[in-house]
């Protein structure tokens, strides 16, 4: 059969191929660091919020426990936001003739809720829960960092897929005592956690969920 490609035709095709290949995983290369790096992801910048709440002088300075605020964060999948009623039970006595708290009362005397700007937010196909993670001796600042240094908050983890399953594989790493511990956003892990961690592992029955099903069903 007579060759429909003369021999060089072979080599242009090789050549054009590697390009080709050479093009695309480039481009996925930069599309990927692109995309896990810190500007799209947005760690490590906090978004514009309506009002300059300070989660510094809040719970650092004024010693707020989280839960005062994100009310459900123990007992559901959902942390929660205060609600301006929440703000008002002290921002009605103190701090109540500034500019900086003026969208608390004009919030409360309209009855439209103050318009946060979600600093986390997982793609819909992912399935979170905070309770579980709190229960089984996950701190909140194991993901959030130590908010109670921030004047305003922003992410310090990507949330990216390996990020959680990093986690789920070595739960021993990060655990720590259920109770104060856990709201605790200052906390330092003992120099004793390599014993400390399957310890605890063990007490409260953490297991390692890394089936797809777990956060996508
Ligand atoms: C006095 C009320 C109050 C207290 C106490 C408080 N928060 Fe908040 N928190 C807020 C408000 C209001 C927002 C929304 C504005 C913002 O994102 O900064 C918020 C937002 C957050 C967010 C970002 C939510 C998002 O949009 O993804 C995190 C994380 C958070 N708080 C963690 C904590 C932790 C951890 C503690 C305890 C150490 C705590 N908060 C204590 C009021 C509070
Ligand atoms: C348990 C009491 C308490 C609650 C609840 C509370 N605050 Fe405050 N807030 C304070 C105190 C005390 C100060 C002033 C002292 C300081 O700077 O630490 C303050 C100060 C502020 C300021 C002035 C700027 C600053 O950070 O110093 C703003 C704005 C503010 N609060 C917003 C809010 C909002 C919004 C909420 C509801 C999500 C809220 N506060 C809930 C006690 C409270
Ligand atoms: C295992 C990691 C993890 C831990 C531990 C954790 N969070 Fe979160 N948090 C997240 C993720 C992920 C989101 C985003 C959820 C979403 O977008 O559906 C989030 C969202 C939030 C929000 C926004 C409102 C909401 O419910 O989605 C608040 C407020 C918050 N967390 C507070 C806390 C507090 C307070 C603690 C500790 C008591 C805590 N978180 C512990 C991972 C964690
Ligand atoms: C700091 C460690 C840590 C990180 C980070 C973490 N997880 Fe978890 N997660 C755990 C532990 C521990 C459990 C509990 C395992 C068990 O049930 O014993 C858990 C359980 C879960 C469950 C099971 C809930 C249920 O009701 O069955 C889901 C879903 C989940 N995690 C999703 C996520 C997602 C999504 C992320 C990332 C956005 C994430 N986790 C990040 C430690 C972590
Ligand atoms: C512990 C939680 C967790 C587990 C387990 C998990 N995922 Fe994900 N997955 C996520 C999160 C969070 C995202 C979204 C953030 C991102 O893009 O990384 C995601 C995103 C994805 C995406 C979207 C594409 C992408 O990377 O942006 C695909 C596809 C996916 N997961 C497939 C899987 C498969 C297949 C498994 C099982 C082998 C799995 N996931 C197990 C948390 C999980």
């Amino acid at each position: 059969m007579a060759q429909l490609f003369r021999p060089s035709s072979n080599t242009i095709f090789k050549v054009s191929l590697a390009g080709v290949v050479l093009f695309a995983s480039t481009t996925l290369g930069v599309a990927y660091m692109i995309d896990r790096g810190s500007w799209i992801t947005s760690v490590q910048s906090a978004p514009e919020q309506p009002i300059a709440f300070s989660h510094k002088h809040h719970v650092k300075d004024d010693g707020i426990d989280c839960r005062y605020c994100h009310t459900s964060v123990e007992t559901s999948h959902f942390a929660g936001l205060p609600a301006t009623e929440t703000c008002m039970s002290c921002h009605s006595q103190i701090w109540n003739n500034v500019e900086a708290t003026q969208p608390i009362r004009d919030s409360w005397a309209s009855g439209k809720s103050i318009a946060w700007t979600k600093v986390h937010n997982l793609p819909d196909y992912v399935y979170f829960n905070h309770s579980i993670h709190i229960n089984k001796g996950m701190g909140c600042s194991a993901c959030h960092g130590n908010v109670s240094e921030m004047p305003l908050v922003y992410k310090v983890n990507t949330l990216n897929m390996n990020w959680c399953v990093d986690c789920h594989r070595h739960p021993e790493r990060l655990i720590r005592r259920r109770g104060a511990d856990i709201f605790n956003t200052a906390y330092e892990y003992p120099a004793n956690q390599a014993e400390l961690g399957p310890q605890l592992v063990k007490e409260y029955h953490v297991q390692s969920l890394t089936d797809c099903v777990t956060c996508h069903r």
